[in-house]
């Protein structure tokens, strides 16, 4: 076995959540690419059809499911769904994270648990269920897109970093109870990516400027940057790593 076997994910099945666009669809295109059969879902089915065709069409294997994973009951029966068509469930990539910049004082508390729900108590859901069907193979791979600021606070925006730095406690949570059983949990912690929701900011000259001088790399991620992470955290590659927070940000969070 070569170390390029060891990032082959033939026979393995994955979910990755909000995948229709942005860094779920690089990560979901990096493990079909690597032989899995992924799972494509959001709430718009017509562009997870087109993103699962687009994959096929490059020779990879992927379907698509619409459903809000601030739905925790439509979650569980998506994951059991998964495990009833193809029989496992290798790989859950919990990557949906909506962000609602304002105040503590802004929000209501309905708002606040909305988020909540959206950010962090769906991939908790997810990986609850996703956890059991692993553990019953002796295999699985759950991993959960944080934040660079899932270990900081950014003025203004007063939520989305509680979701965050919550799912790095899950993460750590699940890599503890599961690890026995050949699951390993980990956290991709994103810096800034030029995605198609960052489209008109990545563009304009104050923010190029702005990345030039914060990261020491000098620009925005690319999308396909997140997605050899994600394939190293999914593969046997990374096969002792667990519990982990893996930082993909060009060096913004290591330099004042
Ligand atoms: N982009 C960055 O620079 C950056 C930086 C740090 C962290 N992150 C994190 O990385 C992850 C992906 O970011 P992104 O910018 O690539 O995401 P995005 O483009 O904003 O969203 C990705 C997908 O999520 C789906 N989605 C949104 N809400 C959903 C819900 N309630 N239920 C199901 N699907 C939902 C959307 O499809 P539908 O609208 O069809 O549902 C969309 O296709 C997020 O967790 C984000 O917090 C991103």
């Amino acid at each position: 076995m070569t170390i390029f076997d060891r990032f082959s994910l033939k026979g393995r099945v994955a979910l990755v959540t909000g995948s229709g666009r942005g860094l779920g669809l690089q990560m979901a295109k990096a493990l079909a690419e690597a032989g899995a059969h992924v799972v494509l879902s959001g709430r718009s089915i017509d562009m997870l059809e087109q993103a699962a065709a687009a994959i096929t069409g490059a020779g990879g294997a992927a379907s698509a499911v619409a459903f809000d994973v601030a739905d925790l009951d439509t979650g569980r029966e998506v994951i059991a769904k998964i495990r009833a068509d193809h029989g496992r469930l290798d790989i859950l990539i919990n990557n949906v994270g909506a962000r609602d910049r304002r105040a503590f004082a802004a929000f209501s508390d309905a708002e606040i648990l909305q988020l909540i729900q959206t950010d962090l108590l769906s991939a908790i859901g997810l990986s609850r269920s996703a956890a059991e069907i692993m553990k019953a193979q002796g295999h699985g791979r759950l991993i959960s897109i944080t934040s660079i600021i899932g270990s900081m606070a950014r003025l203004g925006d007063a939520i989305y970093p509680i979701a965050k730095q919550g799912l790095t406690g899950l993460v750590r949570s699940l890599a503890a109870e599961y690890g026995p059983f050949g699951v390993t949990s980990n956290a991709i912690a994103p810096g800034m990516f030029a995605t198609e929701t960052n489209a008109a900011i990545s563009e304009s000259p104050e923010m190029i400027a702005f990345m030039r001088q914060r990261v020491p790399l000098q620009r925005w991620g690319r999308p396909e940057e997140i997605a050899g992470a994600a394939l190293f955290l999914a593969s046997d590659a990374g096969s002792f790593v667990n519990g982990h927070v893996l930082t993909v940000d060009g060096g913004m969070s290591i330099q004042m």
